[in-house]
């Protein structure tokens, strides 16, 4: 029962004293929303197909058609989903908190749906598409057979304009997450496996400053030993009686 979970005074107490709250969140947040994971033990993305198959430029090369397809799949499922309690939840931290940054590993566009501002998006954006060999960035392009389609720029085939293992995060967004992380006096991450770098080391920086780290997840991750308060709960569950508690 929401009201039932149960939050520490100290944390509350804590986050009314921050003047600097950082989230990092990642696919367990989308979960409620019916958006699979990744690493999920029987329903997770990576546990029907590999990453290698599927989220690498060498991958895209092989077969450009089979990773437009699955991303495309992906797309249609996003859009049809809608953001869950525990985005509204975060959406409206960001009003109760001095300064808040909200970090996120998800490419689906749920914070930015649920009314989250400013979200950092480290592995890009599943709705944007770029081309291969020159990443121009579009949003639509001329009707064609052809699967993927190519660029209207430069001819080259056109991709999702996410992340893939082997490439580099968007320089300015993972600035901005780091210098966050070093910043805040609280760090809450939220429905990650903390096991893809660089994200995964975010909450780590936050507590060598001396930050007080929360996480919220139903099953422990490496970073559950590191916490100072886990909540062993879902997202969409725990943050909405967070935030009550924080207005109360
Ligand atoms: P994972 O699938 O690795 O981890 C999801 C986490 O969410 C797990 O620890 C679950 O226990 C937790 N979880 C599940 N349901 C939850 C709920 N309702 N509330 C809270 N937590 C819940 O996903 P990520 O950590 O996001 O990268 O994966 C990181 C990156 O690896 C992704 O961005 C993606 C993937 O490969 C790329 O594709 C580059």
């Amino acid at each position: 029962m929401l009201d039932n979970f149960d939050i520490p005074d100290l944390l509350i107490q804590n986050m009314k004293a921050a003047r600097h709250v950082a989230v990092l969140t990642g696919a367990g947040i989308s979960a409620e929303s019916g958006v699979p994971t990744f690493r999920e033990a029987q329903t997770g993305l990576w546990a029907r197909y590999s990453p290698e198959e599927l989220a690498t430029p060498q991958a895209f090369q092989r077969n450009p058609q089979l990773v437009w397809e699955w991303y495309a799949w992906r797309r249609e499922l996003v859009s049809r989903a809608e953001p869950n309690l525990g985005h509204v939840a975060l959406a409206e931290l960001a009003g109760l908190v001095p300064q808040f940054t909200l970090i996120t590993q998800n490419v689906d566009g749920l914070h930015q749906r649920a009314g989250s501002p400013n979200v950092i998006c480290l592995h890009g954006n599943i709705q944007e598409t770029k081309c291969f060999a020159r990443e121009h960035v579009l949003d639509n392009w001329p009707e064609s057979e052809a699967v993927p389609p190519t660029c209207p720029t430069c001819g080259s085939l056109l991709r999702p304009n996410v992340v893939w293992f082997g490439e580099n995060l968007p320089a300015a967004a993972l600035q901005t997450a780091v210098a966050a992380a070093e910043s805040c006096d609280v760090f809450l991450t939220i429905g990650t496996s903390a096991l893809v770098q660089p994200a995964a080391s975010l909450p780590l920086r936050a507590v060598e400053r001396g930050a007080t780290l929360v996480e919220v997840n139903p099953q422990a991750t490496p970073l559950t030993r590191f916490a100072d308060f886990a909540l062993a709960g879902a997202a969409g569950e725990v943050l909405p009686v967070l935030v009550s508690r924080l207005k109360g």
